[in-house]
């Protein structure tokens, strides 16, 4: 085209609205393909995101805020599916793919999936069925369950609706006797797993305070009345649940007085991950609690090849916070670990459509993971290396 022709055109675009609206309309289609979608049935979900607009629709605002929030600015928040973007995958072609095991083994046993339920407190707030609704839908999918501390149902009820015992997630107290009382209680229930969360010695969240406000009087059940106050529920006594006291002689105390497995949840360095070998633990959690400890702005999956390298095979490591794809299932386990653990996907799903939906996010994830590994040629977890991610 002559310039003189490109000119006498872009005249002509430019005095045609209709035609520039066409092609606006071109381009936010494109975007559109991307966006989250409404959906009314949990097997409308194309992609977990889809469980967050839903979410949305579902809850009070307050209780949304709960969910979505970090600490500070959010930073960490965003840069745990920022750390996603940035690792790239490697894959390799003509690799026969037809059939991928996605299996593992963890303590022992031969799990369907890498994929945990990470705890996360206060799901009556989310959906009546709460704990319990999670717990059938894990049960279901042979995936295994960390219950939260604050957990809205027992953990009694909960090992009922689960059909074995969940593991359990420890918020200590500065009382002593408190702790043990909690930890004789899920031992005396079963569970085979304690994990103690490390990462929260303090944390600003604002979004808790500003929504405080809009708290209604149906509201108290589920997050407790007045500022700062803490909810009523069946896992918590009167003990309050500041860990800012917690040190190594602590979980070298905890250890010593318990015969569950003990896994450390929070490690983010080869530093705390040596010391968690040498005083005992059973397994790590590398977390930063979905972006709602420090603002760190470090993402675990940038935290992970660090942690990996230094306990190098000596214990199982978990890795939470931000996965949403298969493909960030698949970089973790390329980065070293051994599985892991999803929060907001499966509460976003609980409050729109309960068991059914917790159920249908772990089948999204599996089914992209499955993609991820053809596409990579692996075909099994074991396959999956430092090799496959740049
Ligand atoms: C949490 N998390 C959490 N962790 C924990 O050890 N005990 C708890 O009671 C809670 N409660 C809780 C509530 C809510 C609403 C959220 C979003 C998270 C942290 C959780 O176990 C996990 O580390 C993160 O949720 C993982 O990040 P994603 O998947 O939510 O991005």
């Amino acid at each position: 085209m002559t310039q003189l022709a490109r000119r006498r055109f872009l005249q002509y675009l430019s005095a045609s609205p209709a035609l520039l609206a066409s092609r606006s309309s071109i381009a936010q289609s494109v975007e559109d393909l991307y966006a989250p979608q409404e959906i009314m049935h949990a097997a409308d979900a194309i992609n977990v995101f889809d469980f967050h607009e839903a979410a949305k629709a579902a809850l009070r605002p307050a209780h949304y805020a709960y969910i979505a929030m970090g600490t500070d600015d959010g930073g960490t928040l965003r840069a745990n599916r920022e750390g996603f973007r940035k690792t790239r995958l490697r894959v390799r072609r003509l690799v026969n793919v037809t059939r991928v095991d996605t299996s593992i083994e963890l303590f022992g046993e031969r799990l369907p999936l890498p994929i945990l339920i990470s705890p996360c407190g206060s799901q009556g707030g989310f959906h009546p069925e709460g704990e319990l609704a999670t717990a059938r839908a894990a049960a279901s999918r042979d995936v295994r369950m960390m219950l939260s501390t604050v957990t809205s149902n027992s953990v009694e009820d909960v090992n009922a609706a689960y059909g074995q015992p969940v593991w359990y997630q420890l918020y200590t107290s500065t009382a002593w006797d408190a702790n043990l009382a909690r930890v004789k209680r899920v031992e005396r229930a079963g569970c085979p797993v304690l994990v103690l969360t490390v990462d929260l010695p303090d944390s600003n969240r604002e979004a808790v305070a500003r929504f405080r406000r809009e708290t209604t009087p149906e509201c108290q059940a589920c997050h407790g009345d007045g500022p700062g106050a803490l909810p009523s529920k069946p896992m918590m006594g009167n003990d309050d649940l500041f860990t800012a006291h917690l040190d190594w002689d602590f979980v070298d105390r905890l250890k010593a007085a318990t015969s569950m497995r003990l896994i450390i949840k929070g490690i983010v360095t080869a530093e705390d991950a040596e010391l968690a070998v040498r005083h005992g633990a059973d397994g790590i959690i590398v977390s930063n609690h979905g972006g709602r400890g420090e603002d760190s702005g470090r993402s675990t999956i940038e935290c992970l090849p660090e942690v990996s390298g230094a306990v190098d095979g000596r214990l199982p490591i978990i890795c939470d916070s931000g996965f949403r794809r298969g493909t960030d299932i698949f970089k973790a386990l390329a980065l070293g670990a051994d599985a892991i653990g999803i929060g907001r996907p499966y509460l976003w799903a609980l409050s729109a459509f309960g068991q059914e939906g917790v159920e249908t996010v772990i089948d999204l994830l599996t089914r992209e993971l499955e993609i991820v590994m053809r596409q990579a040629g692996t075909r099994s977890i074991a396959e999956i290396g430092p090799q496959h991610v740049v």
